[in-house]
């Protein structure tokens, strides 16, 4: 019944206060009250005797009765984890009410539809896939070449710096990987790129089980090596908390202890890609005059393979559509695209944030086409203080002689000294 308040109301700020209005106002809520009640009966009648599984039939039977609590709707409308006790079989069961398969599960496109309790955040976004997936290397490299606008992370991102492994096969220098890792979890990621024909397990407990990515083959020196290490980066890049990219072989040591290598690479405001002009036939001689107008001669650098980036360059790195294709056509040995692919890139378009340098010592004192390299007996205490302060170089603007963070190249057989002189010489502890 409508009071006389509701009736008043509309009258008050119409300033005409009559009975007439009112009676009005009584017999047009009658009206539409009774209309809608035909066509909500018509149309109930009419929709029981529908033949066919309409959709928001569907809706009415999922969307949960607002008086249960969360945890009888989920059991009510879905099948329970934990089935109850069964109940005591009977010679007449009583007929289930049959309904219609659903049309379209609501649950699995609509999670938060059904488990109100849970929070649908960035967290499923955030979440990297599995070292080793099915992406093809054109879909990886466009999903890694995605780059948020918004520069500030809606989340606490503490940064992690990527190893990514170039390797043949196994590692056998991993015991002292192992030993530098330890202890620093969550500031770490790692990715082995091995050949393909690569067979070999890697024991549970290590830092580098599950850490192989999808392989394609690699010639050393070649077009296909580039795209390995593309394909290490664009797989780091997954990752949205992996800040700076190193990468490593086989043959590689860290020289100083994992603390140092973090506050090294994430304080600095260069990345370190090694990039020289080399006059003569293993420099410049390498220059094929077909590669211009893109690559002209005064921009072929030459360089070591083994660099260390950030994000930024990362993205660049493999979103890169000139400069490969050139590489991959005008590049063959004898030009070695590995020495100039990346020099010749980074020196062209992002020389302002480059070092020019790179992070892992070598020697190439011995002469010839490939550095030294050290055998057990060769790894002595003065070798590896040599590697960690024996030079100068620039770093954010001030003279160091912390220089390199990484060295090569180690035979298997060098591990057993290194892992003795590793606790005090390299202060891994
Ligand atoms: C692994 O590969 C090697 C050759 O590369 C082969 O001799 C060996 O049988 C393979 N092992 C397994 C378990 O497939
Ligand atoms: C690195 O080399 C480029 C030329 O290739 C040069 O312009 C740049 O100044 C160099 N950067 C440093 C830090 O030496
Ligand atoms: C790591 O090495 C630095 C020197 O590079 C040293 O000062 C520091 O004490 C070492 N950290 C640990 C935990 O040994």
């Amino acid at each position: 019944m409508i009071n006389e308040k509701q009736c008043r109301q509309p009258t008050s700020t119409a300033k005409f206060p009559n009975s007439q209005m009112c009676l009005h106002n009584l017999i047009n809520y009658f009206l539409f009250f009774g209309s809608g009640l035909v066509i909500g009966i018509t149309l109930s009648i009419y929709l029981k005797d529908f033949p066919f599984n309409f959709p928001f039939k569907q809706f009415s039977v999922q969307t949960p009765p607002p008086i249960l609590p969360p945890q009888s709707i989920t059991r009510s409308t879905y099948p329970p984890q934990t089935t109850p006790a069964p109940a005591p079989p009977s010679p007449n069961p009583p007929p289930q009410p049959s309904l219609p398969p659903p049309l379209i599960s609501l649950s699995s496109s609509y999670p938060y539809l059904t488990k109100k309790a849970s929070r649908i955040g960035l967290k499923e976004y955030l979440k990297p896939p599995n070292a080793m997936h099915d992406m093809e290397d054109e879909e990886l490299l466009w999903r890694a070449s995605m780059v948020p606008r918004i520069h500030h992370y809606p989340f606490k991102r503490v940064p992690k710096v990527a190893f990514l492994f170039l390797t043949r096969g196994d590692l056998p220098l991993a015991s002292l990987w192992e030993m530098f890792f330890k202890g620093h979890e969550r500031l770490y990621s790692i990715y082995v790129h091995a050949l393909p024909s690569f067979n070999g397990t890697v024991p549970e407990n290590s830092v580098f089980h599950g850490r192989r990515i999808p392989s394609k083959e690699v010639e050393w020196g070649k077009v296909n090596m580039i795209q390995a290490e593309r394909r290490l980066l664009a797989n780091a890049l997954l990752d949205f908390l992996n800040q700076r990219f190193v990468l490593l072989s086989e043959s590689c040591i860290p020289i100083f202890n994992f603390s140092t290598v973090y506050s090294y690479l994430m304080g600095s405001d260069k990345t370190f890609v090694e990039a020289y002009d080399l006059v003569g036939p293993v420099g410049r001689g390498r220059y094929n005059k077909r590669m211009n107008p893109v690559i002209k001669l005064e921009q072929w650098r030459k360089g070591s393979q083994w660099f260390e980036m950030d994000r930024d360059l990362a993205v660049e790195v493999i979103s890169d559509q000139k400069y490969f294709p050139i590489f991959e056509r005008y590049c063959k040995p004898p030009c070695y695209s590995d020495e100039h692919y990346l020099p010749t890139l980074v020196s062209t378009r992002f020389w302002k944030r480059n070092s020019n340098r790179s992070l892992t010592w070598v020697d190439w004192s011995k002469g010839g086409p490939h550095p030294t390299r050290f055998y057990r007996t060769e790894v002595t205490i003065e070798l590896l203080k040599k590697m960690r302060h024996g030079s100068h170089c620039e770093y954010n603007g001030k003279s160091t002689n912390v220089c390199f963070l990484f060295a090569r190249k180690f035979l298997p057989n060098a591990l057993v000294r290194l892992l003795r002189f590793a606790p005090k010489v390299l202060e891994f502890n």
